[in-house]
Formats: structure tokens, sequence, C-alpha cells
């Protein structure tokens, strides 16, 4: 327990597995109560008892981030079921990958709604609610897909992810006076579920290892730890930003 979060108060969505998991068992053991958000109940009572048994309180909130209505709902059950709402992590994603020419506009549609209006509806939510108490942290689950890479199959993700870094800036600009600070996270590949799929794959995986300088895929934990960073303290001062999380994957020719 390092208590950089001490009395502190999170709502992470996507808190049923992967990044969106990790980052709230990290924000647990840093002393912040955790609001779980997602899809799977189930599975958001396995995170639950991950931050209580860190010896933090957890409520669930069930429902789909496509869900404005709920969306605004679960900000304010979060912070009346803790008493307080200091951080946001909109980290609740999916994924679509096919040709273009097989790409639905419906597909399209859904991921925009998943990954960039949901990520609107929330940060408008807790920001202003944050903004009326003078701080709080909003951290964004971004791409380097969309932040500085590109690649087939993926457009509406691309698409998204490259929405969320202008929303942050926005955010940054609106909120910043009230000391409230927006940020995104741009992972590089990641071992989750999502990406089963191509860490399944021999040739993928060979090519991230390849264009990764530190030569492996990342540890949900290793994004968490930065997640934990700009939902501190230490991150006063920074706002508006992508922070790359990639294991130099952007910077390896
Ligand atoms: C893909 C992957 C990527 C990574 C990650 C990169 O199909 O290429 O899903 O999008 O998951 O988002 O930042």
């Amino acid at each position: 327990m390092n208590g950089i979060l001490d009395g502190r108060a999170a709502l992470v969505t996507g808190a049923s597995r992967g990044i969106g998991r990790a980052i709230a068992v990290a924000m647990a053991a840093a002393g912040a109560d955790l609001a779980l958000a997602g899809r799977d109940e189930a599975a958001l009572g396995e995170t639950a008892a991950m931050v209580r048994a860190a010896g933090r309180t957890a409520s669930l909130h069930a429902f789909d981030v496509r869900d404005a209505a709920a969306c605004e709902a679960a900000v304010a059950d979060a912070a009346s079921a803790h008493g307080r709402l200091d951080i946001l992590v909109s980290n609740a994603g999916a994924q679509h990958r096919a040709p273009l020419a097989e790409f639905a506009v419906e597909d399209f549609r859904r991921m925009l709604d998943v990954h960039l209006t949901a990520a609107f509806v929330l940060g408008r939510a807790a920001g202003l609610r944050m903004r009326e108490a003078g701080s709080g942290r909003l951290v964004f689950i971004g791409s380097m897909m969309g932040a500085a890479l590109g690649r087939a199959t993926i457009p509406a993700y691309a698409a998204a992810k490259a929405g969320v870094v202008g929303l942050v800036r926005s955010l940054a600009v609106e909120l910043g006076p009230s000391g409230v600070t927006a940020n995104a996270i741009a992972p590089g590949y990641v071992r989750t579920e999502m990406n089963a799929p191509l860490i399944a794959d021999a040739a993928f995986d060979a090519k991230v290892r390849a264009r990764t300088a530190l030569g492996r895929w990342a540890e949900p934990e290793e994004v968490a730890a930065v997640a934990l960073f700009l939902a501190s303290p230490a991150a006063s001062y920074v706002t508006g930003q992508t922070i790359f999380v990639d294991g130099g994957l952007t910077v390896t020719y």
C-alpha cells in the first residue's frame, strides 16, 4: 500500500478484466475506493473481491457504456456509493477487425459509441462534478493506433482512439482552471483477452516483438502503473497529454 490515492474514490469502466481490472487493483493498493463498471457482473464481482482484499471498498455498476443515460447514472451512483468521486478511468473498449470491403457502417458506429461517445459522456458527467469540487482526474485509455500509428482492418478502433486524443485536449482546456486534469494513455500491444487472436498468431507476435524496443508485449499492470500516476497528486501539472506506454514500439524502425 503506497497510499498515493488515500481517501480517494475512482470509477473505472471495463473493470471486469484486462487493463481495467489491473487499474482497479492498482488504485485499491494505492488507497482508493473503487466503483467498478462493466457489463459482466460476475467478473466485476471478482475484481471487487481483489479490491476488498486490499482493504478498500468496491461498488458494482453493471451497464453498457453505449447507453449514455446509464453512463451518467453510473457517475452519480459511484459518487453516492463512495461519498465522492475523484478519479474517472474511461477504459471500456472492444475491437472489431475486418477488411475494409467487409467493414459494416454499423460496426464502425458501434465502435465509436463504445470508445469515443462513451468517453465524452463519462468525462462530461465526471468532469463537471469534479469542477464543482475544485479538483479531479480524468484518465482515458487511448491507443498507439490513432495516436501515432495506423494498421489495416481496424479503421473504427483507430478513428475512435484518435478522437480520444482530441477529447482529452478539449477537456483539459475547459476544466483546467478548476484543477481537473484530463489525459490519455496510449498503450502498445498488451497481453489482454482482446488481443488473444493476435498473440496466438505467431507471425503477428513475432512482428510485435521485433517492432518493440523492449522485445515483448506489455502486461496490463504496466499500463495500470501509468494510470495510477496520472490519477495521483504527482501528476498535478500534467493535462491534455497522451502518454505512450508502448515498450518503445512507436520509436522503433
Ligand atoms: C490491433 C490491436 C491494437 C492494440 C492496441 C494498440 O488489432 O491492432 O487490438 O489496437 O490492442 O490498441 O494500442
